[in-house]
């Protein structure tokens, strides 16, 4: 996507070519269960910004210096936003944030009940692992490329990052004191799949270690901002944009940027990591550094 619109419409572009391909991400000839097949298309295709992909297809083309093409990068794409939107539907649960609407639409487990809630997301993580070495049968990554990705999912979904970061979360609720456990938490529960969306790109588009180093080092800070975005929406956000209840956090009594550091400071360190994000795709030396530098710009100001 090599033009010069404004981020928004480059953002819906990427949107659409993703729903395009979820679409398609399940084959229609398995044997499935409808209600499961029903539980897991619900959720999938309700919506949603498509951040995930959108940072595999945009990190693939700052390296490559074009777009990469459809096949190496839209199967890892929607292989993200599938365990992306497992943990919506987890993070949902009575037994976790027990909340009531997710991307403006009542939760899974409101429509589905909570067993086929939980069956729903366990098939969306377990669909990803199926779909990334696709890319890799159909020619357009190497095989040690598409390894190399299946790898860093399981790590960067699994205990050591994003259900680490949830295991947290839950366990923390009431008794972070520190910034540094709020921010373990939040580097884990958010920042991973995010490291691994921009990672992924980069592994698609040949980067070499050092652009892998600091495309990481951007996604860890932009994962970081984001979540603290997120906590500041939560008390301050418009439900109808944000396609979710607000005051979540308060209900659950998570202990929360805001809630620890104050909103002003809160809004400071967005500012700051976004800073931190854009040096390190300055440092990178990409060929196509501005969508990546763009995206970071634009989270700062998101209101959803
Ligand atoms: C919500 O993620 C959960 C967090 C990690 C903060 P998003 O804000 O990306 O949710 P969708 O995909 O747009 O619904
Ligand atoms: C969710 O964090 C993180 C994951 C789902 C992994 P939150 O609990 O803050 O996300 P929202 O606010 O419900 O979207
Ligand atoms: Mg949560
Ligand atoms: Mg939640
Ligand atoms: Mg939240």
């Amino acid at each position: 996507m090599n033009d010069r619109s404004d981020i928004t419409a480059y953002l819906s572009r990427c949107a659409e070519l993703t729903e395009a391909a979820l679409k398609q991400a399940l084959p229609a000839e398995w044997d499935i269960p409808g209600r499961l097949r029903e539980a897991m298309r619900y959720s999938l295709e309700a919506g949603g910004k498509r951040l995930r992909p959108a940072l595999v297809l945009t990190a693939a083309e700052a390296v490559l210096g074009k777009p990469a093409s459809f096949e190496a990068a839209l199967p890892v794409a929607c292989a993200v936003e599938f365990v992306h939107t497992y943990s919506l539907i987890h993070d949902d649960l009575p037994a976790m944030d027990n909340d009531d609407f997710r991307r403006g639409k009542p939760t899974n487990h409101k429509v589905f009940g909570d067993a086929m809630a939980i069956l729903a997301g366990d098939a969306l993580l377990t669909h990803a692992f199926h779909l990334i070495p696709q890319a890799a049968r159909q020619g357009s990554i190497s095989a040690e490329a598409a390894l190399a990705i299946v790898d860093d999912l399981a790590r960067f979904a699994g205990a050591p990052g994003m259900v680490g970061g949830q295991a947290a979360d839950m366990l923390g609720e009431q008794g972070v004191t520190s910034i540094n456990e709020l921010e373990y938490i939040h580097l884990h529960k958010t920042s991973d799949l995010i490291v691994f969306s921009v990672t992924a790109g980069g592994r698609i588009g040949g980067a070499d270690s050092k652009q892998l180093e600091l495309l990481a080092r951007y996604g860890r800070s932009i994962g970081l901002a984001f979540q603290i975005q997120d906590d500041i929406l939560d008390l301050v956000g418009d439900e109808q944009k944000l396609g979710k209840k607000t005051n979540s956090d308060v209900q659950q009594n998570k202990v929360t940027y805001p809630y620890l550091i104050g909103m002003d400071e809160s809004i400071a360190q967005v500012e700051r990591l976004t800073q931190e994000a854009k040096s390190a795709v300055l440092e990178a030396g990409f060929q196509m550094p501005d969508r990546l530098l763009e995206i970071a710009d634009y989270l700062v100001r998101r209101d959803h």
